[in-house]
């Protein structure tokens, strides 16, 4: 089912705008042969670090550069028309200082030709998303469980355990909606701190690992399509295992090789007749 009523592109406005509704649906996507696929059902598209652990073998998204963010971004843009696109800022381009900040966001935008940048950060980053948004950079902040910050946070947990931790959260989300956020991406926070940051602010939420309470809902693709079996989070659904599927395709052509079926004749250009 198209979630679309209109060929319209999905700004970050309409995204801010689709507060309340529980239905933004949002999904990563890094190459265009996949954005490609997913345009027409999604209305944002996040071109996430997470690419690192997926399709590059890193065991975390720190070693993701700009220069591959921006490949993947300007790959995913070519594929769509009408999601929303959103690019991630890897780690330490965007954390020392908030002109640094914007001019590899700068970057990002116009060599990619997305909408928005996404910057994990609390509080500390508060400051630099207003620089950015009052300069023209649309920012969606994560906050929640921040994966660069997988070393500092002791490893994947689950964020806004009590109550304090749930008012840091809420802190945060009222700082960036200030500093005019569009949207806050919400990570694996338990159910009771998204609901509370949901509510406290104007701005809409997507989340990942953070309930039904958020006002959508984003996964990493391969998740959902069982492409990527390193390791399965809890609070992803898996919709398909595509790679049993794929490795059967990678076996039959194999032996099709091996025992001469293929190439058959209606694969091949035949003997070019001489004069
Ligand atoms: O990089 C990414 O794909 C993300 C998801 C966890 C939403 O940030």
């Amino acid at each position: 089912m198209s979630a679309h009523t209109s060929n319209e592109k999905i700004t970050t406005t309409k995204i801010q705008n689709m507060k309340g509704k529980g239905s933004i649906v949002a999904l990563t996507a890094y190459t265009t042969p996949m954005a490609q696929m997913m345009d027409e059902f999604v209305d944002l598209i996040l071109v996430g670090d997470s690419t690192g652990m997926v399709a590059y073998g890193f065991d975390s998204t720190l070693p993701v550069t700009l220069d591959m963010m921006i490949a993947h971004g300007a790959a995913v843009v070519r594929g769509t028309t009408k999601a929303c696109i959103v690019v991630d800022m890897p780690f330490a381009t965007y954390q020392e200082s908030k002109e640094i900040a914007y001019r590899n966001a700068a970057r990002v935008l116009i060599e990619t030709g997305a909408q928005a940048v996404k910057m994990e950060g609390g509080i500390e980053m508060i400051e630099t998303v207003e620089f950015l948004v009052s300069r023209g950079v649309p920012v969606m902040p994560h906050i929640g469980l921040k994966p660069q910050h997988a070393n500092a946070l002791g490893g994947f947990k689950a964020q806004g355990r009590d109550e304090e931790a749930e008012e840091l959260l809420i802190q945060e989300a009222h700082g960036f909606e200030k500093a005019g956020a569009f949207s806050l991406l919400v990570e694996g926070v338990y159910e009771n701190a998204a609901a509370r940051v949901t509510e406290a602010i104007n701005i809409s939420t997507i989340g990942i690992g953070a309930s039904p309470a958020c006002d959508g809902q984003i996964l990493v693709t391969e998740d959902i399509l069982g492409l990527f079996s390193d390791f399965t989070p809890k609070f992803a659904k898996k919709y398909i295992d595509l790679s049993e599927t794929i490795k059967s395709v990678f076996s039959e052509y194999a032996q099709d090789v091996r025992t001469g079926a293929f190439p058959a004749e209606e694969h091949c250009f035949g003997v070019k007749k001489s004069k």
